[in-house]
């Protein structure tokens, strides 16, 4: 009996799939990495045909997809199902999965079964945690057991009270130095690549230089080996207008509302459905419908 795997699993990628090592390798070519989130199946498979490297299934999707006011709530359950939905349509790009808040923070054991459960069920290829300090020893971890990590430094949303809010990180000398020797902690931790939200260009660039792992950005300039951004924001599907630090290269939220306004207003003139979109009878059995539903047929009273 063969022992090969009949799945390509995380240590086997599928056909056409960017081996996890590839991004090392643009990295030390100069090449930006672009990655974009994605929640279910209708954005995996946009993600996938637009040819990006990476798709993060996002804890995000807290506030984007299911309309929490933070990623704090977002739980396990609803993060693999989201990964599930997400990796069915994007085959190409290597999937990250956020591990959500409280589902490694306890201890390595409770932070492996986690990542397990991202990769066997959610089908993803990797996980990202936020932070560093006992972050560094999940990240190891997670590592050792066989699953590939990405680390988050500068604004982490799942400790944005710790941090005073939802602003910019490594803007002072001292933090800023935090900042880069947290990064060398990441990559030192076995991490694969690194994003940074919310730092300042400089620091940004520091880090991205002092590094062997890329590091993807957002709001943090120029500088790194990739960006990332909100597939919400980026797309304009959101119902708020997105911070400065996204370029928005759609408003699908505006053209939804149009499509379903105008939908709304066909059904109640009764433009909508037209002929085109009904389905036909041949003429004979329509006639004998039309006969058999006369008061006078006794197949009425079967009916
Ligand atoms: O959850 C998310 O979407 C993220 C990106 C902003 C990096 O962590």
């Amino acid at each position: 009996m063969s022992h090969r795997p009949q799945r390509p699993g995380p240590a086997t990628p599928a056909p056409g799939k960017l081996p996890l090592t590839e991004l090392a390798e643009m990295k030390r070519r100069g090449q930006p990495i672009v990655m974009v989130t994605a929640y279910d199946h209708p954005s995996g498979s946009v993600a996938n045909a637009a040819g990006v490297d990476l798709v993060l299934v996002g804890d995000s999707a807290a506030t984007v997809m299911l309309g929490y006011d933070s990623t704090v709530p977002v739980s396990m359950d609803e993060m693999v199902m989201l990964t599930r939905a997400t990796t069915r349509g994007a085959t190409r790009p290597l999937v990250v999965a956020d591990l959500p808040f409280m589902s490694y923070q306890t201890d390595d054991r409770d932070a492996i079964l986690a990542a397990g459960r991202m990769v066997k069920e959610g089908g993803a290829d990797a996980v990202k945690v936020e932070g560093a300090g006992t972050t560094l020893q999940r990240i190891a971890a997670i590592t050792g057991a066989g699953m590939p990590v990405m680390g988050h430094l500068g604004l982490t949303p799942q400790t944005a009270t710790v941090l005073g809010g939802y602003k910019a990180q490594g803007r002072n000398a001292l933090s800023a130095l935090a900042l880069v020797r947290d990064a060398s902690a990441i990559e030192a931790a076995g991490a694969f690549a690194l994003v940074l939200e919310c730092v300042p260009p400089t620091v940004a660039r520091a880090i991205s230089e002092r590094l062997t792992i890329p590091t993807i950005g957002i709001g943090a300039g120029s500088g790194t080996d990739g960006q990332v951004l909100v597939y919400h924001d980026l797309l304009g599907l959101g119902e708020v207008k997105p911070p400065r630090v996204v370029e928005q290269y759609a408003d699908l939220r505006s053209a939804a509302i149009e499509g379903v306004r105008r939908y709304a207003a066909d059904v109640r003139d009764r433009s909508f459905p037209a002929a085109r979109h009904e389905y036909t009878m041949p003429v004979d059995e329509a006639e004998a419908f039309a006969d058999a539903l006369l008061p006078a047929n006794p197949v009425v009273g079967e009916i």
